[in-house]
C-alpha cells in the first residue's frame, strides 16, 4: 500500500503532513506511523513561546529539536508552528506595556527560533490566530502594545532570518463563508499590497462530523487562493460525539474525503497536516468534553474509516 504522503504527492502536492512532538514520538507505534505514512511534521507544541523562551532571553529548545532532528533522520520536512500567538505565551510577555520593549521582545524571540532552524523549516506559522469571529483582530498584548503593525513586522523579521522559508498567517473557522474569512482576506491583501513577505494562509480545519461547513470547503480554499497566495489545510480533525457509532465513523469518512478532494482540486492549496496520529492523544477531548475521535488512527493505532476517506479522495 502506498502512504498517504506518496498519493498526495502524486496528485501533485507537497506534502501529507502530521502534528507529533516528543511525547507522541515516543510511543513506538506512533512513531512508526508517522515515518511511514507522513511527509512532514509540525511540532504540536515544542515550538511555542512558552516552551521555546519561558523566561525572557532563557530559550529552551531541548523538545523541538528532538522533533527537528526525527524530521531530518526520516527525511521529513518540517512546518514550524508558531511564532506569535496570544495563547500558550508566558506572563513575562503578556505584562510588558512599552511598545520600545515589546518590539525587542518579538524579534528577539523571531529571530533566534528561525535562525535556529534556518534551511530546515520549510513553512513557519507566523501569527496564528489573529482574529475574532467578526473579523476584527483579536485582542492581545501585542494588538494593545503595537497595533496591527505588529503583523508586517513580524514577517518582515521572519523573513530576514530564514529568506527561503514559505511565512504563513494561520487561523481557525474559516470553514464557512462570512465575516472571520473576509477579515483574512481583506488583511492578507493589504499585507501583500505593502510588500509584507507574507507566502501562505493556513486554514486549521478543526471540523466536527456532519457541519454544514464541510461541502463547502473547497470555496473556502478558492477564496484564500483569490489573495494570490497558496493555502495549506494545516491542522485538520474531523471530530465527533462521543460514544462513537459506525455510522458516526462513516460520516466522518465522507466528511475527511471532502476536505482532502477539495484540497486537491484548489491548485494551490499545496499540502494537508492533520492534527495528530491517533485519538488517544488528540487536543479534542480536553477541550470539547463529549467528543473525540477525532483522528484516522483510533486509540489502539488501528486505521479508521476516515482513512479510506483521504485515501479515496487522493487515489
Ligand atoms: O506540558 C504540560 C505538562 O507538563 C503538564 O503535566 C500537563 C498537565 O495538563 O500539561 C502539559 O501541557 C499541555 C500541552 O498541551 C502539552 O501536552 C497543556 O496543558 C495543554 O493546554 C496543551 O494543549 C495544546 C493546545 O494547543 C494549547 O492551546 C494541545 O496539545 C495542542 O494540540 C493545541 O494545538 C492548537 C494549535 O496550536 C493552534 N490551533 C488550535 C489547536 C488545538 O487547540
Amino acid at each position: 500500500a502506498c502512504s498517504l504522503d506518496a498519493h498526495i504527492k502524486k496528485a501533485g502536492k507537497e506534502y501529507f503532513g502530521v502534528a507529533t512532538d516528543p511525547n507522541t514520538l515516543n510511543i513506538p507505534e506512533i512513531a512508526s506511523i508517522v515515518d511511514q505514512e507522513f511527509g512532514s511534521v509540525t511540532p504540536e507544541n515544542s515550538m511555542k513561546w512558552d516552551s521555546t523562551e519561558p523566561s525572557q532571553n532563557n530559550f529552551n529548545f531541548a523538545k523541538s529539536d528532538i522533533l527537528v532532528s526525527f524530521a531530518q533522520s526520516h527525511n521529513k520536512t518540517i512546518r514550524g508552528h508558531t511564532l506569535i500567538w496570544h495563547s500558550q505565551l508566558p506572563n513575562w510577555v503578556t505584562t510588558i506595556t512599552s511598545p520600545t520593549v515589546l518590539r525587542a521582545v518579538l524579534t528577539t524571540h523571531i529571530t533566534t527560533l528561525v535562525t535556529r532552524y534556518k534551511g530546515l523549516i520549510h513553512h513557519w506559522d507566523v501569527v496564528n490566530e489573529v482574529f475574532n469571529e467578526d473579523g476584527s483582530l483579536r485582542d492581545s498584548v501585542f494588538l494593545r502594545v503595537l497595533g496591527e503593525e505588529y503583523i508586517p513586522l513580524s514577517f518582515r523579521i521572519a523573513h530576514a532570518a530564514d529568506p527561503d522559508a514559505r511565512l504563513y498567517i494561520n487561523d481557525y473557522n474559516l470553514d464557512f463563508s462570512g465575516p472571520k474569512l473576509e477579515g483574512m482576506v481583506a488583511l492578507v491583501n493589504r499585507l501583500v499590497q505593502q510588500g509584507v513577505p507574507v507566502h501562505g494562509i493556513g486554514t486549521q480545519a478543526h471540523l466536527v462530523v456532519g457541519n454544514g461547513a464541510i461541502p463547502y470547503f473547497r470555496g473556502t480554499l478558492e477564496r484564500l487562493v483569490s489573495t494570490g497566495l497558496e493555502v495549506a489545510v494545516t491542522e485538520l480533525d474531523v471530530r465527533m460525539a462521543v460514544p462513537v457509532t459506525e455510522e458516526r465513523l462513516r460520516r466522518q469518512r465522507e466528511d475527511y474525503a471532502l476536505v482532502v478532494k477539495a484540497c486537491r482540486e484548489v491548485q494551490r492549496c499545496v499540502g494537508v497536516t492533520v492534527w495528530g496520529v491517533s485519538d488517544k492523544h488528540s487536543w479534542v477531548p480536553n477541550t470539547f468534553p463529549g467528543q473525540g475521535a477525532a483522528l484516522l488512527w483510533d486509540e489502539e493505532y488501528k486505521k479508521k474509516l476516515a482513512y479510506e476517506g483521504v485515501e479515496s479522495a487522493l487515489a
